[in-house]
């Protein structure tokens, strides 16, 4: 693998398990995994003017607006550990985010190495939606039928308690994945013609996503 900074963009519709694999790929690429939906989960946690503003569209689906999501991940990005490079996940969410990106990487002489476009039927995602749990401490994933931990309703990794996102329902799912179609699939196209865009199958076992997501980064 070069050495060369390396910036990867995770892009899929909710529940395409962005943030699945993300966590088993980062210590590979040995770069940061950088995940809006967690920055902002993080900052509603902790009650910050940012988390309350993102509150009101996260538990609708709706896109938080560009302005707030770009300053939050490209302060992100600027601290040390990002200096290698990141895995970004979910994020860019619309063309004005990518530009922006782009552009403070070009800025730092960089720019986006691959995109991963993972593909999921919208019929599979809803079910991989409603069956999410997270671990209330350290955020791991779980889902009950398709990666269930060994004790229900507790972490594998830390003994924490598993919660569901408030966003996780089957009302919001619909308006999460009509949000995707209208502003971030448009992404797809948009690296496709930058010539760094890979589809990856994301409707197969975890460990075969993971092995596939590897071999479309073998040559960085
Ligand atoms: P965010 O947290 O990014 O949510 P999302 O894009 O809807 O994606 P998810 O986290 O739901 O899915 P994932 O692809 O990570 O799937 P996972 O690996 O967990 O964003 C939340 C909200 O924040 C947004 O709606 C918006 O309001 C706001 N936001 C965030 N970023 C933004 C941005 N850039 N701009 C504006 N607003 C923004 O997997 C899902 C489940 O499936 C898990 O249970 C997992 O165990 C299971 N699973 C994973 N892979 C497989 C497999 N291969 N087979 C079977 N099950 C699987
Ligand atoms: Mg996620």
């Amino acid at each position: 693998m070069s050495t060369k900074p390396k910036y990867i963009i995770l892009l899929g519709p909710p529940a395409s398990g962005k943030g699945t694999q993300a966590a088993l790929l980062h210590d590979h690429l040995g770069v940061p995994h950088v995940a809006s939906g967690d920055l902002f989960r993080y900052n509603l946690k902790n009650n910050t003017p940012l988390g309350i503003q993102a509150k009101a569209y996260m538990d609708k689906g709706e896109l938080v607006p560009d302005d707030i999501t770009i300053g939050m991940v490209m302060d992100r990005l600027s601290r040390p550990d990002c200096e290698d490079g990141a895995l970004l996940d979910g994020f860019p969410r619309t063309i004005a985010q990518a530009e922006a990106l782009g552009k403070a990487l070009a800025e730092k002489g960089q720019e986006v190495t691959r995109v991963l476009n993972i593909v999921v039927p919208d019929e599979i995602l809803v079910e991989r939606v409603t069956g999410r749990r997270l671990c209330k401490t350290c955020g791991a994933s779980y889902h009950i039928k398709f990666k269930p931990p060994k004790q229900e309703g507790i972490c594998d990794l830390d003994g924490g308690e598993l919660y569901q996102r408030d966003d996780d329902t089957e009302e919001t799912v619909g308006n999460r994945l009509r949000v995707y179609w209208e502003q971030t699939s448009p992404l797809i196209d948009y690296y496709q013609e930058k010539g760094i865009l890979v589809d990856v199958d994301g409707n197969q076992d975890i460990a075969e996503v993971t092995e596939a997501l590897k071999e479309a980064l073998a040559d960085l």
